[in-house]
């Protein structure tokens, strides 16, 4: 049922804290893998590490802010391994900034990359599935419930505005392309992580990590492989019947 064996997915964003390990837990099930990012030399390292194992993965180049770079993706995509099944968007944008000192430019730029973008890049994996697909949209914790600014102690800012009315309008950007080509078979869904926190933040902040950590039911922050389950369920023939759907990946974060 979780077998991907035949299947291609794009996984745009694939070279980041959370991509590399989804990219590698898709190879693990039998996709061919395109890892498709800005960074590209971090992309290409990981396509050898997955073809080291014997996994199909490639390395493309892709602005998810430009609408050209997205449709080429795409298309690279399909002349590569003939087909698209799967599309992952887990690509990253936020400036990081207070409510009083965010710009109207900033505000755009990031949701040219989490909004726009996402919709461009699937509108084009879309065209590219005459026989249906999946699409995954990466929302988080924050685009559910807001950031308690108390546990973002100064000079840290609260996670920014911009950042999760974005990932708001990520769930119902799903909701509404999944009812829109739910009849080509083409289902949409969200994942919604909680704090998945990158090594460097981890190593900077300890006090910050144990403030988050206390937030969780879990008791403690996501590990960086604690995603990959997730989308290779949602990739697969084991959540056919998925569509429209947010899933929360956040230890319990939004459950109180
Ligand atoms: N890590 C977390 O705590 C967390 C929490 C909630 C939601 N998320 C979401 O999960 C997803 C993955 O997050 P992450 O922690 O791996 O982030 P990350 O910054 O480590 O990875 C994002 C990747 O996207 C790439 N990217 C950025 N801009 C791009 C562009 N314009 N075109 C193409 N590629 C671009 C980057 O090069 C990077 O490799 C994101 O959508 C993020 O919003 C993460």
């Amino acid at each position: 049922m979780f077998d991907l064996t035949g299947k291609t997915v794009l996984v745009a964003g694939g070279a980041g804290y959370l991509g590399q390990p989804i990219c590698t837990g898709l190879a693990e099930q039998g996709a061919s893998v395109v890892v498709a990012d800005m960074a590209g030399e971090r992309a290409r390292q990981l396509v050898a590490q997955i073809r080291e194992k014997g996994g199909s993965a490639e390395a493309v180049a892709l602005d998810v802010a430009d609408q050209v770079s997205s449709e080429d993706t795409v298309k690279k995509t399909v002349d590569t391994y003939g087909r698209l099944d799967v599309l992952v968007n887990a690509t990253f944008a936020s400036i990081g900034k207070r409510v009083e000192d965010l710009t109207a430019e900033e505000f755009d730029r990031t949701n040219r990359i989490n909004l726009t973008g996402a919709f461009i890049l699937a509108r084009a994996a879309a065209d590219a599935m005459p026989s249906g697909g999946s699409i995954i949209f990466f929302s988080s914790m924050y685009g559910r419930v807001s950031p308690d600014p108390r546990i973002y102690h100064a000079p840290m800012n609260p996670n920014p505005i911009e950042y999760g009315v974005g990932k708001a309008g990520v769930i119902q950007m799903a909701k509404y392309l999944a009812v829109y080509w739910g009849p080509r078979g083409i289902r949409v869904n969200v994942v919604a992580p909680g704090p998945f926190p990158n090594p460097d933040v981890q190593a900077g902040h300890p006090d910050f990590i144990s403030r988050l950590a206390d937030r969780v039911p879990l008791g403690r922050i996501g590990r960086q492989n604690e995603m990959a389950g997730t989308i290779v369920f949602l990739a697969s023939d084991a959540s056919t019947y998925l569509n429209g759907a947010t899933i929360g990946v956040d230890g319990g974060w939004t459950a109180w």
